[in-house]
């Protein structure tokens, strides 16, 4: 296994009525696994939580959020409780970030080469002509044309595209074991994004790794992902292999969206906010569930087969 998400919890702090600073549950029990070399599709509405639950493994909450409880086991250590320093030494190295805005993760004043080269030297001690080559190297697997050319390029030169190239290439520069892109191809137009989907899904196969590949496009995780962790108002409610998860998908939410899709979740979808967690309230569906009873004044718990899970009193889950 390589990265085991247990029960992972975070409140969100917003401010009462007197001023006062009030948690408020934001995760609420997120649990998916990463077997090495397969790519999961974290999939789910508008602020359902899946960037916040990525920020959260990697250390990176804002000070308006708190970790509550939960591991996250990579490689068997928790990445909850490691000390900022060995975070820091795993993130950007064993586990490459492709953050949702990632064009903002360029820094516009330096050249995209000297960053590609930054990228590695602040993980390791590396002689700056081979961690040069190594950036053109990069450049190049990722497709961009006249690398070395292109090294010399301040960040507003490059286009949109090559610009995600570049994030792709400072995400997977250090030869990470796990890679977690987030939205990686937002605000691109279609072709683009086609090509940069493909390109992540070649570089993730290629180099064995496992990916995680969170998206608002079942499409996206139809076509790319092996498996599927579906997310609901900071919450797992589904998750298991793609093919097992859409041909008998176990949760009410899982079949309306994917008798939705796209128009729903699609890249130019609606967009549906989750209502707030209510955790009286039992399920935090039943307020859209139409299969919802009295029974589901109870919160259900993650029930399955397999590895094939679902968060509903009524899932009925062959084992595959
Ligand atoms: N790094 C973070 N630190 C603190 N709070 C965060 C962080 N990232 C997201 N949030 C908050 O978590 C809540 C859930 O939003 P989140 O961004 O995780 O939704 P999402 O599922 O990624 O939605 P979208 O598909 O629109 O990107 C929001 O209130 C958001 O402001
Ligand atoms: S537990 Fe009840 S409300 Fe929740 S998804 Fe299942 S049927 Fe719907
Ligand atoms: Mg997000």
């Amino acid at each position: 296994m390589l990265l085991d998400v247990q029960d992972l919890r975070v409140d969100r702090i917003v401010t009462g009525p007197q001023g006062e600073p009030v948690p408020e549950p934001a995760l609420a029990g997120v649990n998916f696994r990463i077997v090495k070399g397969r790519i999961l599709g974290l999939v789910g509405e508008h602020a359902a939580g899946k960037s916040l639950a990525a920020s959260a493994i990697l250390g990176l909450l804002r000070p308006s959020a708190r970790l509550v409880g939960g591991r996250a086991l990579f490689e068997g250590q928790d990445l909850l409780r490691m000390s900022e320093s060995d975070l820091t030494r795993v993130r950007g190295a064993r586990i490459g970030f492709v953050v949702q805005s990632g064009h903002a993760t360029l820094d516009p004043n330096s050249r995209v080469g000297a960053q590609l080269v930054r990228a590695q030297s602040i993980h390791r001690p590396i002689v700056k002509a081979e961690a040069a080559w190594r950036a053109e190297t990069i450049m190049s697997s990722m497709g961009i044309p006249e690398p070395r050319l292109r090294a010399q390029a301040w960040p507003h030169e490059l286009t949109p595209g090559i610009v995600q190239r570049v994030v792709l290439g400072l995400a997977l520069i250090n030869e990470p074991q796990l890679l977690i892109a987030d939205e990686p191809t937002a605000g691109l137009d279609i072709t683009t994004q086609v090509q940069i989907l493909d390109l992540l899904h070649l570089e993730l196969r290629r180099r064995r790794i496992g990916g995680i590949i969170i998206t608002r496009d079942l499409g996206v995780v139809a076509q790319y992902c092996d498996d599927i962790a579906v997310m609901y108002a900071g919450q797992v409610v589904e998750q298991g292999p793609v093919m097992q998860v859409f041909a008998r998908p176990a949760h009410p939410f899982t079949r309306s969206m994917i008798s939705d899709a796209p128009e729903r979740l699609g890249i130019a979808g609606r967009q549906i906010v989750p209502p707030r967690m209510e955790p009286e309230q039992g399920c935090s569906y039943r307020p859209r569930c139409a299969d919802a009873t009295e029974r589901c004044l109870v919160a259900p718990p993650l029930v399955g087969a397999g590895v094939h899970a679902a968060r509903c009193h009524f899932a009925r889950i062959a084992a595959a």
